[in-house]
């Protein structure tokens, strides 16, 4: 495959969107759409030799800047959008939260319109407060991508999450795929339970009661509170991180409980069903949601995870500046 920008054609009609909000409100067809342009992008990114030697870029986006605005930490999400967007030949800028004028008082809507005044073409944004992402791509002409806004949804973590099953299932409909932790705090929960639910998957959510409610089952999925009960019909654990930091109370009474009822270790791992694939967005505390052996053992694709994370950025980018 040539790197050739002439070789990548346009950005599919079906596709309109602007910005990428949410999964929410994205349709099968679309989020089919960026999955299958991330493919095509992995597989460049992986197989061309020639893409290696052109700097391991496909200048789609040469001449464009793009600004990471990030006001929680990030180690993959930020890296990955910066690589995506630089793979795809934009200029970058990180633009640092606590060093800025807002500390001085300046609005968030302010500093976003004097950033846009110097011509950026994307904004790339994570923050704690709910539809940051939305509020933005209301009050900029340039293109927003969310990447995480509080506890709401983190579009491009499930999209690489899916895209991660799909490649090693073939398919997404008819499997079944739990989400295991801190459902309530956990923005990737919501846009997993939207994507899986849109191309047909079975979710269950498991946790404790104080981490995920019977009401949850309002969404279409199952909710159970014991992950030994759950082991052998399951194809895919989604282990999600204990988001301590946004915890107002403490939701179980030790880690070392925590992990006795929903760690996975070697012992569950043996009662899953022999093809069982297991993810985690990351970050991991290792011994708490699940152990060393199992994060580093052949059942896991947490680090394919984050190879997908750059192909699915670098197709959320092109195709939201492209968008007809
Ligand atoms: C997730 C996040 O920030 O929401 N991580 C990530 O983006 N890779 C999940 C988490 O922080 O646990």
């Amino acid at each position: 495959m040539s790197t050739d920008v002439l070789d990548w054609g346009e950005v599919p009609a079906a596709w309109r969107r602007r910005h990428l909000l949410g999964v929410e409100e994205l349709s099968a067809g679309e989020i089919t759409l960026i999955l299958d342009q991330a493919e095509r992008f992995k597989s460049v990114l992986i197989q061309d030799k020639s893409y290696e030697n052109s700097g391991r870029k496909i200048p789609l986006l040469a001449g464009k800047t793009c600004v990471n605005l990030f006001f929680e930490n990030s180690t993959r999400t930020k890296t990955s959008f910066a690589l995506a967007a630089r793979r795809l030949g934009m200029d970058v800028v990180d633009f640092s939260a606590s060093t800025s004028s807002l500390s001085k008082g300046e609005t968030f809507i302010d500093t976003v319109k004097n950033l846009e005044a110097m011509q950026i073409d994307a904004i790339v944004v994570r923050h704690s407060c709910p539809g940051t992402a939305m509020l933005l791509s209301e009050n900029i002409r340039g293109h927003v991508l969310n990447a995480g806004d509080g506890a709401h949804e983190h579009p491009t973590q499930a999209l690489l999450d899916i895209l991660t099953i799909r490649q090693r299932f073939g398919r997404i409909a008819g499997l079944t795929i739990a989400l295991v932790g801190d459902i309530a705090h956990s923005r990737t929960a919501r846009s997993n339970i939207w994507g899986l639910k849109a191309l047909g998957a079975n979710v269950i959510l498991c946790g404790p009661s104080t981490l995920v409610a019977k009401q949850w089952e309002s969404l279409g999925v199952t909710v159970s509170f014991s992950l030994d009960q759950i082991l052998d019909r399951v194809d895919v654990f989604n282990l999600l991180r204990i988001q301590f930091e946004r915890q107002v109370i403490r939701p179980f009474p030790s880690t070392r409980e925590y992990s006795h009822l929903y760690g996975m270790d070697s012992e569950r791992l043996s009662r899953t069903k022999s093809d069982v694939l297991i993810i985690a967005p990351g970050p991991i505390n290792r011994g708490l949601e699940v152990t060393p052996e199992v994060a580093d053992g052949q059942h896991s694709a947490i680090l394919e995870q984050v190879t997908n994370g750059v192909a699915v950025r670098m197709a959320a980018l092109w195709m939201c500046m492209n968008a007809k």
